[in-house]
């Protein structure tokens, strides 16, 4: 049989593909082979992406904020990968680090809007303003990205804009105010709106002060409405919707408690701070190992 192109034009495709195949790597939230292979696809056939792409992560990451780099990766990823059937929506913006993680998601797919609500006065703790309004800044640093087309930005507090919201949620990134009763009332005002297989995602969940991860524990942990979970750094997440079999409901009950456990030393105030990180990253990997969080 002749080849119409000659065989050497292939080596460069060839390449491409070994180059993709070394550079993927598998994170703990994908949840099935499936998911796998089709982002395996899309990063050889179909779109750029941020994760190929250090500078611009690099980029992002120089924006001000409290965001690591694992943690935009992840709220990049969970946009990309599992937020088609509702909208994205985010509690806090600040200067747009983390919109612009998400606003990349979107603006790589070309489609899906992210309302990114704040009221923009320069409070992240209540009562004090400890810093300028960021509005304009918010709006300079998504206009820099090119995201902006795909965020929506809500200049209000969460709790009034609970009230005249009606869309279906895909992904809810909550990292508003971070006190017990406001994590707490972001949490239950915006849950409601989840789809089944939407996701919950609260930022400062492990870190020194323990509200936020309280608030997820009563509002998400204790409930028996998520199906999975899983954590990066200070993000929790989970997953709306019943486990659909035994072992998956087995598999929640181990994950939720295991992550109750990890909880529970790293808010012990004696130990030092290294040692609850070394624990907690040792259960990580032990988590992830035993593909405990995936589904
Ligand atoms: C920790 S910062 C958010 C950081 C941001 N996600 C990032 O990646 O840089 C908290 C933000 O919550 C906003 N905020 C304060 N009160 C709020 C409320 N009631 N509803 C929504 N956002 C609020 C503040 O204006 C502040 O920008």
């Amino acid at each position: 049989m002749k080849l119409s192109i000659p065989i050497y034009r292939h080596f460069g495709r060839v390449a491409q593909l070994a180059r993709a195949l070394r550079s993927h790597r598998r994170g703990p939230w994908f949840e099935s082979r499936h998911d796998h292979r089709n982002i395996f696809i899309s990063k050889i056939f179909v779109t750029p992406s941020l994760l190929q792409n250090p500078k611009l992560q690099q980029s992002i990451l120089s924006l001000s904020g409290w965001l690591s780099l694992e943690e935009g990766l992840l709220l990049y990823r969970l946009t990309r990968e599992k937020c088609d059937k509702g909208a994205v929506v985010e509690i806090g913006s600040f200067q747009g680090k983390s919109t612009v993680f998400m606003g990349t998601a979107l603006k790589e797919k070309k489609k899906g809007k992210l309302y990114a609500i704040d009221p923009h006065l320069g409070k992240t703790n209540i009562g004090k303003r400890d810093y300028k309004p960021t509005y304009k800044i918010f709006m300079t640093n998504i206009h820099k990205f090119g995201v902006d087309p795909y965020i929506v930005s809500i200049r209000n507090t969460s709790q009034e804009a609970a009230k005249k919201w009606k869309r279906p949620i895909s992904l809810i990134f909550i990292d508003g105010l971070h006190d017990y009763a406001h994590a707490l009332e972001d949490i239950s005002l915006w849950t409601r709106h989840l789809i089944d297989g939407g996701i919950i995602a609260c930022h400062d969940t492990f870190c020194p002060y323990p509200d936020v991860f309280e608030a997820f524990k009563k509002e998400i942990l204790y409930t028996d409405k998520y199906s999975y979970m899983s954590f990066t750094n200070s993000i929790l997440w989970a997953v709306k919707g019943k486990p659909n079999s035994s072992a998956e409901s087995l598999r929640y009950l181990y994950n939720k408690n295991l992550i109750l456990f990890a909880a529970s030393f790293w808010h012990t105030k004696s130990l030092p701070e290294k040692m609850k990180q070394f624990l907690v990253n040792h259960l990580k990997r032990i988590i992830i190992k035993k593909k405990v969080l995936i589904k």
